[in-house]
């Protein structure tokens, strides 16, 4: 999307960064109906206007455990290595077409690789590859995060660290998703001590569907250095200002909080009084395959909504490329390519 049709919330002389989206949250509704086609596998709908519904969320679901049931069709087409692959290269494409310089794609190798019985180790090459693909296409930088799914339990997660550490190479930080609720951040220390060891970075989904406790326990318990939405934070004063005073910061999805029901209209996110108090954050999708968002989306549509000034919506601009988990050199190259522009 073009900046004019963004009503000048996106500033084009600073680079755009997504810091948090799920790969494998962000299938095409028509790569779903190609690769069902292909590999034989029944959808309850055979043309995109028709299977966009039972894709797609257009009001919301209640909690994050029912939202996530949403990704069904999203990973029942993944029947092999060469899905992987090309979902990945176009959740690049995606990410040109909407204008991003700068994207952290976020995927959990055990969930794409549970429903064909595919190798965890495989689908991570698979989608290094596709990634690949895509960035020799266009001119988006990409980062990747491996996504421990804490839905399968503490044992299936150690496994899956063992994937994602196999194919260090490929990442540069580690995730926590799931059912927040079910799996306190406390039960993963022992893979996050793993995960820092390894020189990995840290950023964990808490303060979604779990309270302000969360949060503390994704950053005293795991050293988380980003949080994945953490809006929960602001029932907890003295959680905001360590936020406040550490620069931790939040990755902000606000659609994808309506969307689960945390938050009922974009006007009751919390994330206004948060930044108004002085805590970092950036915007992002989460999952534009389930929510039907573009990140242009979340900044002309929702941060407005939300009661965000165009000064707040600049600096969580400015603070995404801070946030990012890049070299300062790196960062410096982002800024250079976005001055050359305006
Ligand atoms: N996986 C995909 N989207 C998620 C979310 N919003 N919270 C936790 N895990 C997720
Ligand atoms: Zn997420």
């Amino acid at each position: 999307m073009e900046n004019n049709e963004t009503g000048g919330w996106i500033d084009p002389a600073l680079p755009l960064c997504e810091l948090h989206r799920h790969l494998d949250g962000n299938v095409r509704v028509a790569t779903i109906l190609d690769l069902a086609r292909r590999h034989r596998i029944e959808l309850p709908a055979n043309d995109v206007e028709t299977l966009a519904p039972f894709v797609h969320i257009d009001d919301s679901e209640p909690g994050l455990v029912a939202f996530l049931k949403r990704f069904e069709y999203l990973v029942a087409v993944l029947a092999d290595d060469d899905a992987c692959r090309r979902v990945a290269r176009e959740n690049v494409e995606d990410a040109a077409a909407e204008g991003i310089d700068y994207i952290e794609l976020r995927f959990s190798p055990a969930f794409m690789a549970e429903r064909h019985g595919l190798d965890p180790r495989a689908v991570i090459d698979a989608c290094a590859e596709g990634v690949a693909e895509g960035v020799a296409a266009t001119s988006v930088k990409v980062a990747l995060i491996g996504i421990l799914s804490r839905t399968y339990g503490v044992d299936a997660c150690m496994r899956e660290l063992d994937a994602v550490l196999d194919r260090r190479e490929h990442f540069v930080a580690v995730d926590l998703a799931g059912d927040e609720a079910g799996y306190p951040p406390a039960l993963f220390r022992p893979h996050f001590d793993r995960v820092r060891e390894a020189g990995l970075h840290v950023t964990v989904h808490a303060g979604e569907a779990a309270g302000p406790e969360s949060v503390w326990s994704a950053i005293n318990d795991l050293g988380a250095e980003r949080i994945g939405h953490g809006f929960r934070s602001a029932e907890d004063p003295e959680l905001v200002q360590e936020l406040a005073s550490t620069g931790i910061g939040l990755e902000c999805c606000p659609t994808s909080n309506l969307h689960i029901q945390a938050v009922e209209r974009y006007a009751d996110h919390p994330i206004r009084a948060l930044a108004a108090q002085g805590v970092r954050f950036c915007l992002n999708t989460d999952d534009p395959g389930i929510s039907a968002v573009t990140l242009a989306h979340e900044y002309s549509v929702a941060a407005p909504a939300i009661g965000l000034d165009r000064a707040t919506v600049r600096r969580s601009q400015a603070d995404a490329l801070a946030m990012a988990f890049l070299s300062d050199i790196e960062r410096d190259a982002l800024v250079r390519k976005a001055g050359a522009r305006s």
